[in-house]
Protein backbone atom coordinates (compact mmCIF):
# COMPACT_ATOMS: atom_id res chain seq x y z
CA UNK A 1 0.00 0.00 0.00
CA UNK A 2 1.44 3.08 -0.68
CA UNK A 3 1.48 5.52 2.13
CA UNK A 4 1.80 8.85 1.00
CA UNK A 5 -0.09 10.08 3.37
CA UNK A 6 1.82 9.52 6.47
CA UNK A 7 4.25 12.48 5.87
CA UNK A 8 2.57 14.54 3.10
CA UNK A 9 2.08 18.46 2.66
CA UNK A 10 -1.26 18.87 1.51
CA UNK A 11 -2.24 21.95 0.52
CA UNK A 12 -5.64 23.52 1.59
CA UNK A 13 -7.05 25.46 -2.22
CA UNK A 14 -10.81 27.62 -1.15
CA UNK A 15 -11.39 27.15 -4.62
CA UNK A 16 -13.60 30.87 -4.67
CA UNK A 17 -10.38 32.97 -3.06
CA UNK A 18 -7.70 30.80 -4.92
CA UNK A 19 -6.77 32.12 -8.46
CA UNK A 20 -9.43 33.72 -10.93
CA UNK A 21 -9.58 31.77 -14.45
CA UNK A 22 -12.45 33.67 -15.94
CA UNK A 23 -12.05 37.25 -14.79
CA UNK A 24 -15.84 37.29 -12.84
CA UNK A 25 -14.10 38.23 -9.09
CA UNK A 26 -14.65 34.70 -7.88
CA UNK A 27 -11.72 31.99 -8.18
CA UNK A 28 -12.21 28.49 -10.06
CA UNK A 29 -11.07 25.12 -11.77
CA UNK A 30 -9.95 26.80 -14.27
CA UNK A 31 -7.71 29.04 -11.91
CA UNK A 32 -6.59 26.64 -10.30
CA UNK A 33 -5.48 24.56 -12.95
CA UNK A 34 -3.57 27.44 -14.27
CA UNK A 35 -1.53 27.56 -10.75
CA UNK A 36 -0.42 24.06 -10.48
CA UNK A 37 2.53 24.48 -11.56
CA UNK A 38 3.18 27.26 -8.90
CA UNK A 39 2.16 24.36 -6.69
CA UNK A 40 4.34 22.01 -7.82
CA UNK A 41 7.30 24.66 -7.04
CA UNK A 42 6.23 25.22 -4.03
CA UNK A 43 6.62 21.62 -3.32
CA UNK A 44 3.13 20.41 -1.86
CA UNK A 45 2.38 16.68 -2.02
CA UNK A 46 -1.50 16.86 -2.43
CA UNK A 47 -4.11 19.73 -2.78
CA UNK A 48 -7.17 19.33 -1.10
CA UNK A 49 -9.84 21.32 -2.12
CA UNK A 50 -12.60 23.11 -0.26
CA UNK A 51 -16.33 22.52 -1.85
CA UNK A 52 -16.73 23.24 -5.34
CA UNK A 53 -20.19 21.86 -5.84
CA UNK A 54 -23.30 23.14 -6.72
CA UNK A 55 -24.38 25.40 -4.01
CA UNK A 56 -26.42 28.53 -2.86
CA UNK A 57 -23.20 29.64 -1.33
CA UNK A 58 -24.82 30.59 1.95
CA UNK A 59 -21.73 29.11 3.58
CA UNK A 60 -19.42 29.36 0.99
CA UNK A 61 -20.06 26.19 -0.22
CA UNK A 62 -20.84 23.75 2.67
CA UNK A 63 -24.07 23.96 1.80
CA UNK A 64 -24.10 21.74 -1.08
CA UNK A 65 -27.38 21.32 -3.29
CA UNK A 66 -25.74 18.83 -6.51
CA UNK A 67 -23.22 16.67 -4.51
CA UNK A 68 -22.23 15.06 -7.81
CA UNK A 69 -21.51 18.59 -9.74
CA UNK A 70 -19.49 21.35 -9.81
CA UNK A 71 -20.93 24.83 -9.54
CA UNK A 72 -21.32 26.67 -12.68
CA UNK A 73 -19.57 29.43 -10.45
CA UNK A 74 -16.48 27.31 -10.28
CA UNK A 75 -16.39 25.65 -14.18
CA UNK A 76 -17.73 22.17 -14.65
CA UNK A 77 -16.82 18.69 -14.43
CA UNK A 78 -14.85 18.83 -17.19
CA UNK A 79 -12.55 21.84 -15.68
CA UNK A 80 -12.84 19.03 -13.09
CA UNK A 81 -11.44 16.22 -14.87
CA UNK A 82 -8.88 18.33 -16.72
CA UNK A 83 -7.60 19.99 -13.34
CA UNK A 84 -7.37 16.36 -11.89
CA UNK A 85 -5.68 14.60 -14.76
CA UNK A 86 -2.64 17.62 -15.02
CA UNK A 87 -2.56 17.49 -11.23
CA UNK A 88 -1.78 14.20 -11.69
CA UNK A 89 0.53 14.62 -14.23
CA UNK A 90 2.66 16.75 -11.68
CA UNK A 91 2.65 14.15 -9.35
CA UNK A 92 0.02 16.09 -6.84
CA UNK A 93 -2.49 14.26 -5.57
CA UNK A 94 -6.44 15.77 -4.87
CA UNK A 95 -8.09 15.31 -2.12
CA UNK A 96 -12.18 16.95 -2.19
CA UNK A 97 -14.26 17.58 0.73
CA UNK A 98 -17.78 15.40 1.61
CA UNK A 99 -20.25 17.58 3.17
CA UNK A 100 -22.31 14.85 4.75
CA UNK A 101 -23.72 16.24 8.35
CA UNK A 102 -26.30 18.85 6.16
CA UNK A 103 -27.45 19.29 2.70
CA UNK A 104 -28.43 22.69 1.52
CA UNK A 105 -32.16 23.87 2.18
CA UNK A 106 -31.85 23.62 -2.25
CA UNK A 107 -30.86 20.12 -1.88
CA UNK A 108 -33.74 18.39 -3.71
CA UNK A 109 -34.36 16.16 -1.00
CA UNK A 110 -34.98 19.39 1.46
CA UNK A 111 -36.80 21.09 -1.91
CA UNK A 112 -39.14 17.68 -2.01
CA UNK A 113 -40.13 17.55 1.49
CA UNK A 114 -38.75 14.39 2.00
CA UNK A 115 -38.57 14.62 5.48
CA UNK A 116 -37.20 11.11 6.69
CA UNK A 117 -33.79 12.11 5.32
CA UNK A 118 -33.39 15.05 7.78
CA UNK A 119 -34.05 15.21 11.47
CA UNK A 120 -38.14 16.92 12.06
CA UNK A 121 -39.85 17.18 15.32
CA UNK A 122 -43.19 18.61 16.65
CA UNK A 123 -41.02 20.23 18.89
CA UNK A 124 -37.61 21.61 19.39
CA UNK A 125 -34.74 20.90 21.82
CA UNK A 126 -32.58 23.61 23.35
CA UNK A 127 -29.53 22.75 20.92
CA UNK A 128 -27.94 25.74 19.63
CA UNK A 129 -26.36 26.26 16.27
CA UNK A 130 -23.19 26.45 16.17
CA UNK A 131 -23.50 29.92 13.81
CA UNK A 132 -25.36 31.22 16.54
CA UNK A 133 -29.09 31.12 18.18
CA UNK A 134 -31.35 28.25 18.20
CA UNK A 135 -30.53 24.76 15.86
CA UNK A 136 -34.42 24.38 15.16
CA UNK A 137 -36.18 26.61 12.09
CA UNK A 138 -40.29 26.00 12.34
CA UNK A 139 -41.81 25.22 8.71
CA UNK A 140 -45.54 25.95 7.68
CA UNK A 141 -47.11 22.86 9.29
CA UNK A 142 -45.65 23.90 12.64
CA UNK A 143 -42.87 21.37 12.45
CA UNK A 144 -39.35 21.95 13.02
CA UNK A 145 -35.89 20.59 11.61
CA UNK A 146 -32.38 20.47 13.24
CA UNK A 147 -29.73 22.70 11.21
CA UNK A 148 -26.28 22.67 13.30
CA UNK A 149 -25.20 25.48 11.36
CA UNK A 150 -27.85 27.57 8.95
CA UNK A 151 -30.86 27.40 8.82
CA UNK A 152 -30.29 26.48 4.97
CA UNK A 153 -28.11 23.66 6.18
CA UNK A 154 -30.73 21.17 7.50
CA UNK A 155 -29.15 18.11 9.35
CA UNK A 156 -29.18 14.65 7.07
CA UNK A 157 -30.98 11.73 9.21
CA UNK A 158 -27.98 9.27 9.17
CA UNK A 159 -30.46 6.73 10.69
CA UNK A 160 -31.97 6.54 7.34
CA UNK A 161 -30.51 3.59 5.02
CA UNK A 162 -31.25 6.05 1.66
CA UNK A 163 -29.04 8.51 3.21
CA UNK A 164 -26.37 6.36 3.97
CA UNK A 165 -26.35 4.61 0.55
CA UNK A 166 -26.60 7.92 -1.16
CA UNK A 167 -23.36 9.06 0.25
CA UNK A 168 -21.09 5.84 0.06
CA UNK A 169 -22.79 6.45 -3.79
CA UNK A 170 -21.24 10.14 -3.85
CA UNK A 171 -18.09 8.54 -2.46
CA UNK A 172 -18.19 6.59 -5.45
CA UNK A 173 -18.80 8.98 -8.14
CA UNK A 174 -15.55 11.29 -7.08
CA UNK A 175 -13.34 7.87 -6.27
CA UNK A 176 -14.44 7.22 -10.59
CA UNK A 177 -13.16 10.18 -10.90
CA UNK A 178 -9.79 9.70 -9.96
CA UNK A 179 -9.83 11.98 -6.30
CA UNK A 180 -7.10 10.51 -3.76
CA UNK A 181 -9.24 11.28 -0.81
CA UNK A 182 -11.75 13.13 1.06
CA UNK A 183 -12.12 15.40 3.87
CA UNK A 184 -14.90 14.86 5.69
CA UNK A 185 -16.84 17.87 6.96
CA UNK A 186 -17.93 17.73 10.80
CA UNK A 187 -16.91 14.20 11.02
CA UNK A 188 -17.79 14.14 14.44
CA UNK A 189 -21.65 15.01 13.75
CA UNK A 190 -23.62 12.81 11.81
CA UNK A 191 -25.21 10.89 14.27
CA UNK A 192 -27.22 12.24 17.22
CA UNK A 193 -27.66 11.03 20.97
CA UNK A 194 -31.21 8.90 20.91
CA UNK A 195 -34.08 11.50 21.64
CA UNK A 196 -32.33 13.96 21.13
CA UNK A 197 -31.97 15.15 24.71
CA UNK A 198 -31.71 18.77 26.10
CA UNK A 199 -28.38 20.58 26.83
CA UNK A 200 -29.87 22.08 30.16
CA UNK A 201 -27.18 24.73 30.43
CA UNK A 202 -27.10 28.49 30.32
CA UNK A 203 -24.71 30.17 27.88
CA UNK A 204 -23.13 29.45 24.21
CA UNK A 205 -23.22 25.82 23.45
CA UNK A 206 -20.41 26.59 21.11
CA UNK A 207 -18.16 27.09 24.24
CA UNK A 208 -18.37 23.74 24.98
CA UNK A 209 -16.75 22.52 21.84
CA UNK A 210 -14.25 20.29 22.04
CA UNK A 211 -14.19 20.55 25.60
CA UNK A 212 -17.58 18.75 26.38
CA UNK A 213 -19.09 15.73 25.03
CA UNK A 214 -22.65 17.00 23.22
CA UNK A 215 -25.26 15.21 22.37
CA UNK A 216 -25.05 16.17 18.81
CA UNK A 217 -21.19 15.44 18.44
CA UNK A 218 -18.68 12.62 19.16
CA UNK A 219 -21.44 9.97 19.26
CA UNK A 220 -20.15 6.29 18.89
CA UNK A 221 -22.59 5.82 15.67
CA UNK A 222 -20.61 7.75 13.53
CA UNK A 223 -17.38 5.03 13.92
CA UNK A 224 -19.94 3.04 12.39
CA UNK A 225 -20.31 5.11 9.25
CA UNK A 226 -16.87 5.24 8.95
CA UNK A 227 -16.06 1.64 8.88
CA UNK A 228 -18.94 1.39 6.21
CA UNK A 229 -16.80 3.98 4.19
CA UNK A 230 -13.70 2.55 4.81
CA UNK A 231 -13.45 -0.75 2.65
CA UNK A 232 -14.69 1.62 -0.60
CA UNK A 233 -11.76 3.69 -0.06
CA UNK A 234 -9.65 0.66 0.07
CA UNK A 235 -10.71 -0.40 -2.59
CA UNK A 236 -9.35 2.96 -4.54
CA UNK A 237 -6.35 3.28 -2.70
CA UNK A 238 -7.97 6.48 -0.91
CA UNK A 239 -7.77 8.02 1.94
CA UNK A 240 -9.99 10.54 3.97
CA UNK A 241 -9.36 12.97 7.18
CA UNK A 242 -11.35 13.66 9.57
CA UNK A 243 -12.44 17.58 10.63
CA UNK A 244 -13.99 16.66 14.26
CA UNK A 245 -13.77 18.51 17.22
CA UNK A 246 -13.39 16.55 19.91
CA UNK A 247 -12.60 16.79 23.30
CA UNK A 248 -9.00 15.24 23.89
CA UNK A 249 -6.48 13.40 21.61
CA UNK A 250 -7.77 10.00 22.75
CA UNK A 251 -11.59 10.94 21.31
CA UNK A 252 -9.47 11.82 18.16
CA UNK A 253 -7.80 8.74 17.80
CA UNK A 254 -10.71 7.17 17.84
CA UNK A 255 -11.21 8.46 14.09
CA UNK A 256 -8.23 6.88 13.20
CA UNK A 257 -7.55 3.19 12.46
CA UNK A 258 -7.38 0.56 9.68
CA UNK A 259 -11.43 -0.02 9.78
CA UNK A 260 -11.61 4.14 9.81
CA UNK A 261 -10.11 7.12 8.50
CA UNK A 262 -6.58 7.92 7.29
CA UNK A 263 -5.75 10.98 9.69
CA UNK A 264 -8.01 13.68 11.65
CA UNK A 265 -6.94 17.43 11.58
CA UNK A 266 -5.09 17.91 15.03
CA UNK A 267 -6.93 21.41 15.85
CA UNK A 268 -5.18 21.05 19.25
CA UNK A 269 -2.03 22.18 17.49
CA UNK A 270 -3.44 24.98 15.69
CA UNK A 271 -4.87 26.43 18.71
CA UNK A 272 -1.87 26.48 21.14
CA UNK A 273 -0.60 29.54 21.64
CA UNK A 274 2.74 30.41 20.94
CA UNK A 275 4.70 29.39 23.78
CA UNK A 276 7.16 26.48 24.49
CA UNK A 277 5.13 25.05 27.19
CA UNK A 278 1.62 24.98 24.59
CA UNK A 279 3.89 23.42 21.76
CA UNK A 280 5.75 20.97 23.84
CA UNK A 281 2.35 19.67 25.45
CA UNK A 282 0.26 19.64 22.35
CA UNK A 283 3.47 17.66 20.44
CA UNK A 284 4.11 15.45 23.14
CA UNK A 285 -0.06 14.54 23.70
CA UNK A 286 -0.82 14.46 19.72
CA UNK A 287 2.41 11.80 19.37
CA UNK A 288 1.19 9.72 21.95
CA UNK A 289 -2.37 9.21 20.71
CA UNK A 290 -1.19 8.62 17.15
CA UNK A 291 1.07 6.17 18.20
CA UNK A 292 -1.82 4.33 20.18
CA UNK A 293 -3.37 3.92 16.94
CA UNK A 294 -0.56 3.54 14.56
CA UNK A 295 -1.67 6.20 12.65
CA UNK A 296 0.58 9.37 11.84
CA UNK A 297 -0.53 12.44 13.83
CA UNK A 298 -1.34 15.94 11.60
CA UNK A 299 -0.18 19.16 11.61
CA UNK A 300 -2.49 22.41 11.01
CA UNK A 301 -1.79 26.17 11.53
CA UNK A 302 -4.51 28.04 9.44
CA UNK A 303 -7.52 26.90 7.55
CA UNK A 304 -10.73 28.60 6.05
CA UNK A 305 -12.17 28.79 9.44
CA UNK A 306 -9.93 30.35 11.80
CA UNK A 307 -8.01 33.47 11.75
CA UNK A 308 -4.78 33.22 9.74
CA UNK A 309 -1.61 32.24 12.25
CA UNK A 310 0.09 35.59 11.39
CA UNK A 311 -2.71 37.53 13.08
CA UNK A 312 -3.22 34.74 15.95
CA UNK A 313 0.46 35.26 17.01
CA UNK A 314 0.60 38.75 16.12
CA UNK A 315 3.57 38.81 13.66
CA UNK A 316 5.21 37.54 10.25
CA UNK A 317 7.82 36.27 12.53
CA UNK A 318 6.52 34.30 15.01
CA UNK A 319 4.36 32.58 11.68
CA UNK A 320 7.23 31.99 10.13
CA UNK A 321 8.74 30.18 13.50
CA UNK A 322 5.90 28.01 14.01
CA UNK A 323 5.71 26.98 10.37
CA UNK A 324 9.10 25.77 10.68
CA UNK A 325 8.26 23.91 13.82
CA UNK A 326 5.09 22.05 12.12
CA UNK A 327 7.43 21.20 9.11
CA UNK A 328 9.66 19.47 10.88
CA UNK A 329 7.45 17.24 13.27
CA UNK A 330 6.34 13.85 12.30
CA UNK A 331 3.01 13.34 10.03
CA UNK A 332 1.29 15.24 7.49
CA UNK A 333 1.15 19.01 7.46
CA UNK A 334 -1.60 20.95 6.22
CA UNK A 335 -1.09 24.60 4.55
CA UNK A 336 -3.75 26.90 3.65
CA UNK A 337 -4.05 28.79 0.44
CA UNK A 338 -1.45 32.22 0.92
CA UNK A 339 0.10 31.30 3.92
CA UNK A 340 3.18 30.92 1.86
CA UNK A 341 2.98 34.31 0.70
CA UNK A 342 2.80 35.41 4.66
CA UNK A 343 -0.74 36.79 4.71
CA UNK A 344 -2.34 38.23 7.27
CA UNK A 345 -6.57 38.21 8.42
CA UNK A 346 -8.11 41.07 6.58
CA UNK A 347 -9.68 42.44 10.18
CA UNK A 348 -11.06 45.83 8.30
CA UNK A 349 -13.45 44.22 5.75
CA UNK A 350 -16.61 46.38 5.24
CA UNK A 351 -19.85 44.56 7.10
CA UNK A 352 -21.57 44.58 4.32
CA UNK A 353 -18.94 42.59 2.34
CA UNK A 354 -18.97 39.90 4.66
CA UNK A 355 -20.68 36.60 3.89
CA UNK A 356 -19.78 34.30 6.39
CA UNK A 357 -23.45 33.33 7.92
CA UNK A 358 -22.12 33.35 11.28
CA UNK A 359 -21.42 37.03 11.14
CA UNK A 360 -25.28 38.06 11.21
CA UNK A 361 -26.29 36.04 14.17
CA UNK A 362 -22.69 36.21 15.99
CA UNK A 363 -21.03 38.91 14.92
CA UNK A 364 -17.83 36.52 14.76
CA UNK A 365 -16.60 36.28 11.22
CA UNK A 366 -14.55 33.73 8.80
CA UNK A 367 -14.31 36.24 5.84
CA UNK A 368 -11.05 37.72 6.83
CA UNK A 369 -9.20 34.37 5.86
CA UNK A 370 -11.05 34.01 2.91
CA UNK A 371 -9.72 37.09 1.19
CA UNK A 372 -8.49 35.91 -2.81
CA UNK A 373 -4.64 35.82 -2.81
CA UNK A 374 -2.37 38.32 -4.38
CA UNK A 375 -0.75 36.72 -7.60
CA UNK A 376 0.29 39.99 -8.92
CA UNK A 377 -0.50 43.34 -9.13
CA UNK A 378 -1.34 43.94 -12.58
CA UNK A 379 -0.26 40.54 -14.70
CA UNK A 380 -3.09 38.71 -16.01
CA UNK A 381 -3.45 36.78 -13.22
CA UNK A 382 -4.29 40.22 -11.19
CA UNK A 383 -8.29 40.24 -9.99
CA UNK A 384 -10.16 41.99 -11.32
CA UNK A 385 -13.43 43.26 -8.45
CA UNK A 386 -12.44 39.78 -6.18
CA UNK A 387 -15.35 38.70 -4.20
CA UNK A 388 -14.13 40.46 -1.14
CA UNK A 389 -11.97 43.42 -1.67
CA UNK A 390 -7.68 42.51 -1.36
CA UNK A 391 -5.91 45.35 1.13
CA UNK A 392 -3.75 47.61 -1.14
CA UNK A 393 -0.40 46.85 1.03
CA UNK A 394 -1.09 43.03 -0.46
CA UNK A 395 0.39 44.61 -3.66
CA UNK A 396 3.25 44.26 -2.06
CA UNK A 397 3.16 41.27 -1.11
CA UNK A 398 2.51 39.51 -4.47
CA UNK A 399 3.17 36.04 -5.40
CA UNK A 400 4.93 37.64 -8.25
CA UNK A 401 6.91 40.45 -6.04
CA UNK A 402 7.99 37.74 -4.02
CA UNK A 403 9.38 34.80 -6.73
CA UNK A 404 12.50 36.80 -6.92
CA UNK A 405 13.45 37.52 -3.12
CA UNK A 406 15.38 34.79 -1.68
CA UNK A 407 14.07 36.43 1.31
CA UNK A 408 10.38 36.38 0.66
CA UNK A 409 8.06 33.74 3.21
CA UNK A 410 7.29 32.23 -0.60
CA UNK A 411 11.21 31.27 -0.86
CA UNK A 412 10.91 29.99 2.41
CA UNK A 413 8.05 27.88 2.21
CA UNK A 414 9.71 26.43 -1.00
CA UNK A 415 13.14 25.76 0.61
CA UNK A 416 11.26 24.55 3.96
CA UNK A 417 9.40 21.91 1.84
CA UNK A 418 12.35 20.57 -0.04
CA UNK A 419 14.41 20.41 3.05
CA UNK A 420 11.58 18.54 4.76
CA UNK A 421 11.74 15.71 2.37
CA UNK A 422 15.08 14.63 3.89
CA UNK A 423 13.94 14.96 7.51
CA UNK A 424 12.65 11.54 8.75
CA UNK A 425 12.59 9.52 12.48
CA UNK A 426 11.04 9.54 15.60
CA UNK A 427 10.79 12.70 17.34
CA UNK A 428 13.63 12.83 20.58
CA UNK A 429 13.26 16.01 22.56
CA UNK A 430 16.93 17.43 23.92
CA UNK A 431 17.25 19.47 26.86
CA UNK A 432 17.13 23.22 26.20
CA UNK A 433 17.05 26.67 27.53
CA UNK A 434 13.91 28.53 28.91
CA UNK A 435 11.71 29.25 26.35
CA UNK A 436 13.17 27.41 23.68
CA UNK A 437 12.61 23.57 22.31
CA UNK A 438 14.72 21.44 20.45
CA UNK A 439 14.27 17.94 19.22
CA UNK A 440 16.51 15.36 17.02
CA UNK A 441 15.37 14.13 13.78
CA UNK A 442 17.09 11.17 12.53
CA UNK A 443 20.80 12.99 12.44
CA UNK A 444 19.10 16.92 12.06
CA UNK A 445 18.51 19.32 15.17
CA UNK A 446 15.50 21.19 15.21
CA UNK A 447 15.43 24.02 17.55
CA UNK A 448 12.43 26.43 17.92
CA UNK A 449 13.22 29.80 20.03
CA UNK A 450 9.95 30.55 21.13
CA UNK A 451 11.00 33.53 23.46
CA UNK A 452 14.01 32.28 25.06
CA UNK A 453 17.64 34.94 24.74
CA UNK A 454 19.86 34.33 21.99
CA UNK A 455 20.47 30.99 21.48
CA UNK A 456 23.85 29.90 20.20
CA UNK A 457 24.07 27.80 17.14
CA UNK A 458 26.09 24.81 16.43
CA UNK A 459 26.17 23.27 13.51
CA UNK A 460 25.38 23.72 9.84
CA UNK A 461 22.15 25.97 9.56
CA UNK A 462 20.19 24.56 6.58
CA UNK A 463 17.61 26.84 7.23
CA UNK A 464 16.26 29.29 9.47
CA UNK A 465 12.58 30.97 9.98
CA UNK A 466 14.65 34.71 9.81
CA UNK A 467 18.21 35.63 9.85
CA UNK A 468 20.34 34.80 12.36
CA UNK A 469 21.86 37.42 14.90
CA UNK A 470 25.31 37.95 15.49
CA UNK A 471 27.77 36.12 16.08
CA UNK A 472 25.19 32.86 14.72
CA UNK A 473 22.66 33.10 17.47
CA UNK A 474 18.82 31.95 16.56
CA UNK A 475 16.77 34.73 18.00
CA UNK A 476 13.43 34.99 20.15
CA UNK A 477 10.41 34.28 17.78
CA UNK A 478 12.79 31.92 15.11
CA UNK A 479 13.42 28.46 14.37
CA UNK A 480 15.64 26.80 12.76
CA UNK A 481 16.93 22.93 11.32
CA UNK A 482 20.55 21.80 11.68
CA UNK A 483 21.76 19.53 9.24
CA UNK A 484 23.22 15.87 10.20
C1 LIG B 1 -16.68 23.02 8.90
C2 LIG B 1 -16.22 23.83 7.74
O1 LIG B 1 -14.82 23.89 7.77
C3 LIG B 1 -16.87 25.19 7.88
O2 LIG B 1 -16.36 26.11 6.97
C4 LIG B 1 -18.36 25.02 7.73
O3 LIG B 1 -18.98 26.26 7.98
C5 LIG B 1 -18.90 23.98 8.70
N1 LIG B 1 -18.10 22.81 8.78
C6 LIG B 1 -20.29 23.56 8.31
O4 LIG B 1 -20.24 22.77 7.17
Amino acid sequence: MDDWWRNAVVYQVYPRSFADGNGDGTGDLIGLRSKLGYLHRLGVDAIWLSPFFTSPLNDGGYDVSDYRDVDPRFGSLTDFDMMIKEAHGLGIRVIVDIVPNHTSSEHPWFKAGLRDRYIFRDQPNDWQSIFGGPAWTQVEDGSWYLHLFDPTQPDLDWTNPVVREEFRDILRFWLDRGVDGFRIDVAHGMIKEDGLPSINREGRQVELLGRERLPYFDQDGVHEIYREWRPILDSYGAIAVAEAWVESPQRLARYIGPDELHQAFNFDFMMASFDAASFREVIDSSLAAAEVVGAPTTWVLSNHDKFRHVTRYGSLAKARAATLLMLALPGSAYLYNGEELGLEEVLDLPDELREDPAFRRTGESRDGCRVPLPWSANGPDAWVNPWLPQPAHWASMTAQVQEDDPSSTLNFYREALKLRKGLGGDLHWLDAEPGVLRFRRGGHEVIINVDGGLVPLDGEVLISSAPLGTDRTLPPATAAWLAP
